[in-house]
């Protein structure tokens, strides 16, 4: 079986999956924390990957940047491959002052610019919401490794280049904590599916203080949101 847009088979894909933005991302997570690592789809560079982590199977697909390209992966991975639980594990841009970089956020909500709950016909706006589960499980297998993370809303943007700056001062006041791309179609796509989805978020760079990280802290960061996330699998595979 193959869909438009990966090219596996049904059992190619463990119940939960790890979606890094980044193709070669994706390959590295497999190749440094998987056990048996298999290369399962590879359509467009996107390098899928099955493998276990502790013993449990665990497959990591990126996702690509921006919402269209994590609707498409996450609604075939839902819908045609069985997936139950898919974690996001990206970078964001810090908005609010009660995140540093580096730090991990996991995405209670994803406020969003985007149009894609237009497809849903609703007669109102729809507060995408991560799955409390997977949110609960992060929170505990966080403090578990020693590992602080803030917990709180996303934007999900369809603009990194904005071209009106009062925006994200706007978003800023309501709360949000920081900046990414992918997050609000993921929510919406598990939502619909009846399925579970979690984003979790290392800041990458502050749009309020301008700091970025260089690549080794980054490096460092994202090994630790990703040991989050593994462990986050091997504990959603005992319920
Ligand atoms: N904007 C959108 N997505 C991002 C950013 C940002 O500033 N940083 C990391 N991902």
């Amino acid at each position: 079986m193959s869909t438009p847009h990966i090219s596996s088979q049904m059992g190619d894909f463990a119940k939960t999956v790890l979606m890094p933005g980044d193709p070669l991302r994706a390959k590295f997570i497999a190749e440094t924390f998987l056990e048996n690592p298999r290369l399962v789809n590879n359509v467009r560079g996107i390098h899928g990957y099955t493998g276990t982590y502790k013993g449990v199977p665990v497959s990591v697909m990126a996702s690509g940047m921006g919402m269209p390209s994590i609707g498409i992966y996450s609604y075939e991975l839902y819908h045609f491959y069985g997936v139950e639980n898919i974690l996001r594990v990206g970078t964001a841009g810090g908005m609010s002052q009660r995140v540093k970089l580096r730090d991990v956020v996991l995405g209670m909500g994803a406020c969003t610019n985007s149009n894609f709950a237009g497809q849903y016909n609703l007669p109102g706006t729809y507060a995408p919401i991560c799955d409390y589960t997977l949110l609960r499980t992060a929170a505990e297998q966080a403090d578990a490794l020693g590992l602080h993370v803030e917990v709180g809303n996303l934007l999900s943007s369809d603009t990194f280049y904005d071209d009106n700056p009062d925006a994200n001062p706007a978003w800023r006041k309501m709360g949000v904590l920081a900046v990414e791309m992918e997050a609000a179609a993921l929510y919406m796509n598990a939502a619909r599916a009846g399925k579970r989805a979690l984003a979790i978020c290392t800041i990458s760079d502050h749009l309020l203080t301008g700091e970025a990280t260089d690549a080794e802290t980054r490096q460092n960061s994202f090994l630790d949101m990703m040991k989050l996330a593994l462990n986050v699998a091997v504990e959603m595979d005992k319920l």
